[in-house]
């Protein structure tokens, strides 16, 4: 009798615990899901009708060696003449929203906003058109990285110019698109235009500006940004009553020893903070804790000044709060340790970090991207400790394959890092509102070409027609859309 009685408690106990599990991993209300792509990535049709060169047309065509594969995106998944099919592609999944770029040149062709494209215009009128009878909200990325190279030609990101020349471009883009566009995203990734384009040099502009004209470039992207921002909110917001914000991507960083408190703060302020701080602190401006060190290394090597630039008050005024929401792109998470008789000089590392992999975190094809899902629930918890409630919306996560449909690695990745997500939610209070895989398709995957593949549709590269087919994450992902409940693959996380 009493084993009897155990044996219904246990059992009661067992199914109330799986009833709570599985609701944990129910979507809460009103949250969207969605996927994502950029120009330059998936439209093709670089120099149809009148649209002009971008810094990404250039940088591809003028050296194919830049790029993994020697290939660019001068037709990439010819989107500029297929947005009809990868609508169908979105409406197949089910999603709640379409994450996609505007390109420049397409808009302004000669990069100045006194001449408009109209077929360029047309083009995104028609896109959207297209979404709208397919009740498919669009997210809008003002700029993800393809800027006219004109401009790039009077120093880009390297020159404050940019600031008045971006905020022109952006007028146009709410004129054109406001009354039917709720949500614009302004820049997308500001700290991977600015170390790997002027810093590294393997992305566009292609230049090795040091870390000065690394932190100029952030300096110049930070205030362009909060230029569309003020623009939108004085001109545009009354009638259009949107939201407006930027895109800023982190990997979790972990110190690798456990003593060591400080190096996952230094990494998380001087890739992330140097960006959100100035527009989500209270106090406004880069993290104090970076704005020290670069000062510090600055002065040590004899300069007259921090190679960080300094905001004046008014700038610092300006830029702080110019952000409904925040867009959050991870993928990725590395161990730090501090530099220790590295034959590496400080000005390379102001942050005065190494950076590896665990070991033990599974590989994907990406060679900088591993597996770890409890990044992103450290971010978010991050997130929220240093800004408060703010609303963050996922604007991009996912993995590459390498050409297979069977991408049963994509499946249990994009499971385990929505797990995380709902985690922090539910568990921790997290303020998250959508979350956005990337990507939609197969695409052009920047220095990396066509062989790091991070669409859930496969496209064949080869084949005039850019077919698409699904991959087998897309039914099991069709079902946690339309359940709105995070079920595990088939094949296991
Ligand atoms: C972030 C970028 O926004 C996107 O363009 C890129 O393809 C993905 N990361 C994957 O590397």
């Amino acid at each position: 009798m009493y084993n009897c009685y155990c044996l219904f408690i246990s059992l009661f106990y067992y199914i109330s615990l799986v009833h709570a599990d599985e609701d944990n991993w129910i979507f809460p209300d009103g949250f969207l899901i969605g996927a994502a792509t950029s120009a330059y990535q998936i439209e093709g049709a670089w120099n149809t009708s009148d649209k002009g060169e971008s810094v990404w047309d250039r940088f591809t065509h003028a050296d194919s060696g830049r790029i993994e594969d020697g290939s660019n995106g001068d037709v990439a998944a010819d989107s500029f003449h297929r947005y009809k099919e990868d609508v169908q592609l979105l409406k197949q999944l089910g999603v709640d929203f379409y994450r996609f770029s505007l390109s420049w040149t397409r808009i302004l062709p000669t990069g100045y906003a006194n001449v408009i494209s109209k077929v360029g215009i047309k083009y995104y009128h028609d896109l959207l058109d297209e979404l709208e009878k397919n009740d498919i909200k669009p997210f809008v990325t003002i700029y993800h990285w393809d800027h006219p190279q004109l401009f790039q030609d009077m120093g880009g990101w390297a020159s404050e110019a940019m600031v008045d020349l971006f905020g022109d471009y952006a007028r146009v883009v709410f004129k054109e698109y406001g009354h039917r566009v709720k949500f614009f995203f302004t820049i997308n990734e500001p700290d991977v235009i600015c170390e790997t384009g002027y810093y590294l040099g393997i992305k566009a502009p292609g230049l090795q500006l040091g870390r000065y004209g690394q932190y100029v470039c952030a300096h110049n992207l930070l205030k362009a940004h909060a230029r569309a921002y003020h623009i939108y909110n004085e001109e545009f917001r009354a009638q259009q009553k949107g939201k407006i914000g930027i895109v800023i991507h982190s990997h979790y960083y972990y110190s690798k020893y456990g003593n060591d408190t400080v190096s996952e703060d230094v990494a998380w302020q001087f890739a992330f903070g140097k960006y959100a701080h100035p527009i989500f602190s209270k106090e406004g401006d880069y993290p104090d804790s970076i704005k020290r060190r670069i000062a510090e290394n600055s002065k040590f090597e004899g300069l007259l000044r921090s190679r960080l630039p300094t905001f004046s008050r008014e700038w610092v005024d300006y830029i702080k709060g110019t952000s409904d929401v925040l867009g959050f792109n991870h993928y990725n998470s590395y161990n730090v340790e501090p530099i220790l008789g590295s034959n590496k000089t400080i000005y390379e590392n102001d942050d005065g970090l190494v950076y590896t992999h665990d070991p033990k975190w599974p590989k994907t094809p990406t060679s900088w991207l591993r597996i770890v899902p409890s990044g992103l629930l450290d971010n978010l918890r991050k997130i929220k400790d240093n800004y408060g409630d703010i609303e963050v919306y996922i604007t991009e996560n996912g993995i590459a394959d390498t050409g297979e449909l069977t991408d049963t690695q994509r499946m249990g990745y994009l499971y385990s890092y929505m797990k995380a997500m709902l985690t922090a939610i539910k568990t921790f209070g997290c303020n998250v509102k959508a979350y956005t895989v990337w990507s939609l398709l197969d695409n052009f995957e920047w220095q990396n070409g066509y062989k790091e593949r991070y669409g859930l549709f496969h496209v064949d590269f080869t084949d005039e027609n850019r077919t698409r087919s699904p991959k087998k994450s897309v039914p099991w992902l069709t079902n946690v859309i339309k359940t709105r409940n995070l079920q595990p693959p088939m094949d296991g996380p």
